[in-house]
């Protein structure tokens, strides 16, 4: 009987039509962020892959650009793009541009739908561009790295890919991080003229996870609190198969040192893995959809920006769609806060500025009693949520947003340190098996309760304790949100502010 909402997102990227996933070749030149990233230009399920293009001033409206890297077809075979980086070569050391152009490089992976014998299938292939992305040219006629099919160390050459390169100021090389996927392992790459690699070192898999596939890292140099102190942080996607990982596609960091060849990962410096992570390794986001997210290049802040696409292999394909499907994270800055001795991301969202938006308090400041009941309307266009408590301590605290009959829930237990997002009460029709979830952030210190909640058409995005955790999911409501309810089992009332940042 009822029609289906409304799912575009408002300040989320998400491509006119058809299917994306992961953020590619993200870069900042001259005021532009490009946001490149896996496309299918003829479909709204994976495939023909190439690389779309968009450019926004602010991170939150885009303006969509022709497809930038088709798949084309060779000779033998097909080529599709699969995820890469892009790199502005302000020196021009790799040549490709004429003298005082600053050439625009993007290395991605080329997936070949035939093995070039005696390679594998994947391998690293160069294009650049000579007008800052608008339009491209595919280099030489081979890839730049392959792995031979009988390579000594016996890597599954068919599943190599996701280069993504930086500078590192204090060796004076240019460093590729990729990933043999099926391997589990990340290996480094340097080079003088972005042209010509040499492979330097790998970081394996410090647990024993067979089944599960690496896939887009990055290497990026955080900040610890406001200090000059930092130290590299290895992000990278994995996504698990096999029936005892529940989450699919999941976000992880590992926290250490780089010295221009390898990666030094620091146990001590890395908090405990507890609960509710993949075994061995602690995320960066706790929720069923944050995947691949990787850095920008060249960008001017002092601390790292990343996007990460908003989305899970488990059921990607499959969730619902209106022409479009797939849609990107808010962009985060990182860094790191020292605690126990140990190094934990921080993710601040870039906060989108929207038009004709207001802060409203819904409730002021109220002693909220034990188990009492409080709810608050809220209008559609809600963007974000503020939630502030002084003396949770023990209890639960529950928030439920009522779209309708549909409730997603957020319950933070102080006792135990664990705060949970619940879209499993979203009834909406045609939704995957898998879907229905509750993501749970784990080891947490809860008392100052401070909640942000940035709410879209078909997503909600969490942050605690200013950014020390987050929950990513999409959510797909069978109507549109409207009211808000907070209770709590604490034994003492509990003061709690409520605010609300809508449009119009
Ligand atoms: C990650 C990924 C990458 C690959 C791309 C293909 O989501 O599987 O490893 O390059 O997507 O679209």
């Amino acid at each position: 009987t009822s029609r289906q909402p409304d799912y575009r997102p408002q300040y989320h990227f998400s491509a006119e039509r058809h299917w994306i996933n992961d953020p590619n070749g993200l870069v900042w030149i001259d005021g532009l962020y490009h946001l490149f990233y896996q496309c299918n230009p003829f479909g709204t399920r994976w495939g023909n892959m190439s690389w779309g293009h968009a450019v926004s001033r602010d991170l939150v409206t885009w303006q969509e650009q022709p497809i930038a890297l088709p798949q084309r077809e060779l000779a033998e075979r097909t080529e599709a793009i699969f995820s890469g980086c892009c790199v502005l070569d302000k020196d021009n050391v790799s040549g490709l541009g004429e003298a005082g152009q600053q050439p625009l490089l993007a290395f991605y992976t080329s997936h070949y739908s035939t093995a070039p014998k005696p390679m594998g299938r994947q391998a690293q292939s160069l294009a650049y561009s000579l007008d800052a992305g608008d339009s491209w040219q595919f280099y030489g006629g081979v890839p730049l790295i392959h792995l031979h099919q009988d390579n000594a160390q016996g890597y599954d050459a068919d599943e190599f890919r996701d280069p993504k390169v930086f500078y590192h100021a204090a060796s004076g090389y240019w460093i590729m991080v990729l990933v043999l996927a099926k391997d589990r392992k990340v290996i480094f790459y340097r080079s003088r003229n972005l042209l010509d690699w040499e492979a330097v070192s790998t970081f394996s898999d410090p647990g024993n996870n067979p089944g599960d596939l690496w896939e887009v890292p990055d290497l990026v140099e955080m900040r610890v609190g406001n200090s000059d102190d930092t130290r590299w942080v290895l992000l990278l996607s994995i996504n698990t198969e096999g029936a005892h990982r529940q989450a699919g596609s999941t976000q992880h960091y590992f926290v250490g040192d780089f010295d221009g060849r390898e990666f030094h990962f620091n146990a001590a410096d890395n908090p405990p893995v507890r609960d509710g992570a993949h075994p061995g390794y602690n995320r960066l986001d706790w929720g069923r959809d944050y995947y691949a997210a990787v850095s920008f290049h060249n960008e001017p802040g002092s601390e790292p920006l990343v996007i990460a696409w908003m989305n899970n292999w488990q059921y990607a394909n499959d969730i619902p769609h209106q022409g479009f499907r797939g849609q990107m994270t808010l962009a985060r800055r990182l860094h790191l806060r020292q605690q126990d001795g140990q190094y934990r991301p921080v993710s601040e969202p870039v906060r989108p500025r929207l038009q004709n938006e207001t802060e409203r308090a819904l409730v002021p400041d109220h002693a909220l009693g034990h188990r009492e009941a409080m709810q608050v309307r809220l209008p559609a266009t809600t963007q974000r949520l503020s939630l502030n408590t002084c003396g949770f301590s023990d209890g639960e605290l529950e928030l439920y947003l009522h779209f309708g009959e549909d409730i997603l829930a957020v319950h933070l237990d102080a006792r135990r340190g664990i705060a949970r997002l619940d879209r499993s009460g979203l009834t909406g029709s045609h939704l995957p098996a898998q879907f229905a979830a509750c993501d749970s952030a784990h080891e947490l210190n809860l008392a100052d309760a401070s909640l942000v909640i940035y709410l879209d058409r078909s997503s909600v995005e969490v942050f605690g304790r200013e950014g020390l955790w987050s929950i990513t999911q999409q959510i797909f409501p069978s109507a549109p949100l409207g009211a808000v309810s907070v209770r709590h089992t604490q034994s003492t009332p509990l003061q709690v502010q409520l605010s609300a940042l809508q449009t119009g």
